[in-house]
């Protein structure tokens, strides 16, 4: 496999490649070291149409869904959090997960011609092997809803004893591609921020149809956690982000909250 050419993190860079409405204020921080990204942001006071960014080389207490820990080795990946305050409440958010999902998937197609599928909620898939995943945390201030998008998305890495589930990356699928983490992470921060207030606007149905071509599970067999049975199967995703089953062939409707979700083999 060829070794990369790896650009560092570069605030000034990531500044200059961003493609966004004037009016939204970008703060970028990059660590060397941190616990987790999406802590730091929790932590920090979010305001209305700005945008504060934190990227690391490296986490000591990556999170991951469920309470899982997402590894995050140093220099290897990105490890990318966006906090904002939104006057909306989290009711108002159905489907948000997805829109960040099929954001991410657009910047990769732009930028790489790489066709990324997504495993609802919130999993980015390439070669039907995971390499990202996305975790929405949020608190309400003030009766305004603070919201920290975290993306880990796994870029150069190679190998890595700890994931004990099928993983790969960008570099794997495409040793040939050059990735400058910082283009990717502007062109990531600007596909959300400008259909951000459309998608406020809309809601997920406006989205949904660019959602259904990149659904990995459609009309997958599929083992859910609600569900004792093994004959499941996913099938499209509704106008509100919720996703229906077939499950010994009656139609359920279940919420990204409510189940998590895997492919049968
Ligand atoms: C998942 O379980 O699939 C979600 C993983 C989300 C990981 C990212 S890395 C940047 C941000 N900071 C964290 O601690 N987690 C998210």
């Amino acid at each position: 496999m060829k070794d990369v050419n790896q650009k560092n993190l570069n605030r000034e860079n990531i500044l200059s490649y961003l493609n966004i409405d004037k009016k939204i204020k970008v703060n970028v921080e990059i660590f060397n070291q941190i616990d987790s990204t999406n802590s730091y942001l929790l932590n920090k006071k979010q305001v209305i149409n700005e945008l504060n960014i934190c990227i690391a080389e490296m986490q000591t207490k990556g999170k991951g869904r469920s309470g899982k820990v997402w590894e995050s080795p140093k220099k290897k990946n990105i490890y990318l959090s966006i906090g904002t305050l939104l006057n909306r409440e989290i009711s108002e958010l159905d489907g948000f997960s997805l829109l960040i999902a099929l954001m991410i998937c657009n910047a990769l197609e732009d930028l790489y011609k790489i066709k990324a599928k997504i495993k609802w909620p919130n999993d980015l898939y390439l070669k039907n092997k995971k390499f990202g995943g996305i975790l929405i945390e949020t608190k309400i201030v003030n009766k305004k809803l603070s919201i920290v998008i975290g993306i880990g998305l796994n870029i150069f890495m190679k190998t890595n004893e700890f994931i004990n589930q099928e993983w790969t990356s960008l570099h794997i699928e495409k040793p040939f591609l050059e990735i400058d983490r910082n283009i990717l992470i502007s062109k990531i921060i600007s596909e959300i921020s400008n259909n951000l207030n459309y998608f406020l606007e809309k809601g997920f149905k406006a989205f949904k149809k660019d959602f259904d071509k990149r659904n990995i599970l459609k009309n997958k067999k599929v083992l859910v956690s609600n569900f004792s049975s093994s004959d499941c199967i996913a099938l499209d995703v509704n106008e509100d982000g919720s996703l229906n089953l077939l499950v010994d062939n009656f139609k359920h409707k279940v919420t990204s909250g409510e189940v998590s979700l895997k492919i049968q083999k």
